[in-house]
Parts: structure tokens; sequence; C-alpha cells
């Protein structure tokens, strides 16, 4: 249980937007499955995010592209199933918002009634005000997504830190007060350059969560298998690794192996 939002039975968007207003941070991380989603929640977490990231981290792809609606709706599942606390939101999979608001509102509606999540986020600001708007209108809470959006990776050409040239910062700061106005509950700022991510923070009401965006955002957020060591290769300058659980995994497997290998398990006492 977290130490500052102990008596907090269930995280809603009134509970994230109070943090806000009394300067608690918020804390997010990614979940896919159920086993890690309950270590989560148990640790106190107040947010998991069902990210499209599940699409490296889980499925092994070079971008989140391939994932499709079905299959984050099975990751929502598992991940709902184990939380108790933790608010749940899911991402929209790229090709399931971007072409008109109706098919994005079909997609919200379809986490939301199949997998039982509390909330949606979706990459990109006045480009997809129609969807969001649609989305919010029926009662489903939508958390933005602005900076390095990954769903563009192929237009962006490069992971690299957005927003640093003036044009692009206006557009963002634009879009941030946009989202801001249409409702939604959160805004994850990605990569962008802190002082950018501060003036974004302090001009709109609803609270910015970032990841590599600095220590200015009212929260955090990182992939869970990056912040646990699992993903080794996986270092960019704004993630701080909590564990080296690959190696640790490793270290037990050749263990394992070794037991077996030399009849070492199982023992007496390990058998019937
Ligand atoms: O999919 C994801 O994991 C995300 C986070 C990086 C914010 O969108």
């Amino acid at each position: 249980m977290s130490a500052t939002t102990g008596e907090i039975k269930r995280v809603t968007t009134h509970v994230i937007q109070a943090m806000k207003n009394r300067g608690e941070k918020i804390a997010m991380l990614t979940a896919y499955d159920f086993s890690m989603a309950r270590i989560l929640d148990e640790a106190g977490i107040d947010i998991l995010l069902v990210g499209d990231s599940a699409s490296n981290v889980m499925a092994g792809h070079e971008t989140t592209l391939p994932i499709t609606l079905d299959q984050m709706i099975y990751h929502a599942q598992s991940v709902v199933r184990a939380v108790n606390r933790a608010m749940v939101v899911v991402d929209l999979p790229f090709g399931s918002y971007q072409s008109n608001s109706e098919i994005a509102l079909s997609s919200a509606i379809r986490i939301m009634k199949e997998s039982g999540a509390h909330a949606v986020k979706l990459e990109g600001g006045s480009e997809v005000e129609e969807s969001i708007r649609r989305i919010l209108h029926a009662g489903i809470p939508v958390m933005g997504h602005l900076g390095l959006t990954p769903q563009s990776i192929y237009k962006f050409g490069t992971y690299t830190v957005r927003a640093k040239e003036e044009a692009e910062a206006e557009k963002l700061r634009h879009d941030a007060r946009l989202l801001d106005q249409l409702g939604c509950f959160a805004l994850v700022l990605e990569k962008i350059p802190a002082q950018l991510a501060k003036d974004v923070s302090e001009s709109i009401e609803i609270p910015t969560i970032g990841i590599g965006a600095g220590q200015h955002a009212d929260g955090q957020v990182l992939v869970t298998h990056d912040m646990l060591g699992i993903t080794k290769e996986f270092k960019p300058r704004f993630l701080r690794r909590y564990l080296e659980l690959f190696d640790a995994i490793e270290d037990a497997t050749k263990r394992y192996i070794a037991d077996v290998k030399a009849r070492n398990f199982p023992s007496d006492a390990e058998q019937y």
C-alpha cells in the first residue's frame, strides 16, 4: 500500500485530479498480465497502463504498430482481474481510432465493455479531436499522449527527443490546452525537454504524467519491463532500473538446468 494514499480504496479520475491539486506525485507503470499486475497493485501503484508497448515487450515486435484491438483487450482483461486498487487505463492501438470518430468510439466501447478497464489512452492532439470528443461524450475517461508518440514512429523516423524546436513546442502547448479543455483526465508527455513539460504542467488543470519529460510532470510512468531490467538492451537516459531481472532469471534458469542434469532435482522430499 502506498505510504501517502493508504486510505484510497479505488483510484479514480477524481483521485488522480486531487493528487495534482494537493501536489502529490502520481505513480504509473505498465502491466500486460495477471501475475505482474497483482504485484504492482499490491505495491500501491496508482495507475496501471495496459500499454501498446505490449507489442514490443510481450510479443517481440520492433514497434507498437502491429498489436490489435483484440490483443489489447486480452491483456486488459488479465490486468483487470488482478487489480483491487489501481486505476486501469488501456491504450487504443494503432488503427483503432485514427480513421474516424465512429470507429474510435466503437473501439473504446469494446475495451470498456469486454475488459472492465476504467479509461482509454490515445496518442495525438488536434488531429484526433473529434474522436476524443465522441469517446468523452459516451462517458469514457480519456488520457491523452503528446510528445514522442510511438504509433507515429515512421513519420518521426527516430525515437529522439521531441519538441526541441519552437514550432513543435508551440503545437504541443496548443494540443495540451486542447486536451485539457476537451475534458481528458490526464496527459502523458513522452520524451520532451523538462522545461517544456514544466510549462505545460503548470498551465493546464489536468495532471501530466511524464516519461523522459523531467521532474516537473505531475506524475511518472515507466515500462515495467524496463524498470525491472527484463529488457536488457534498452538504456535511454530517462530510465532508472530498480532490478536486473534478466540476469537474475537467467541465473535461476541455469541453476535449474544444472540441477536437472545432475539429478539433484527433484530430491526425495520433492516427490510423492
Ligand atoms: O505503451 C506504453 O507503454 C506507453 C507508455 C510509454 C506511456 O504508452
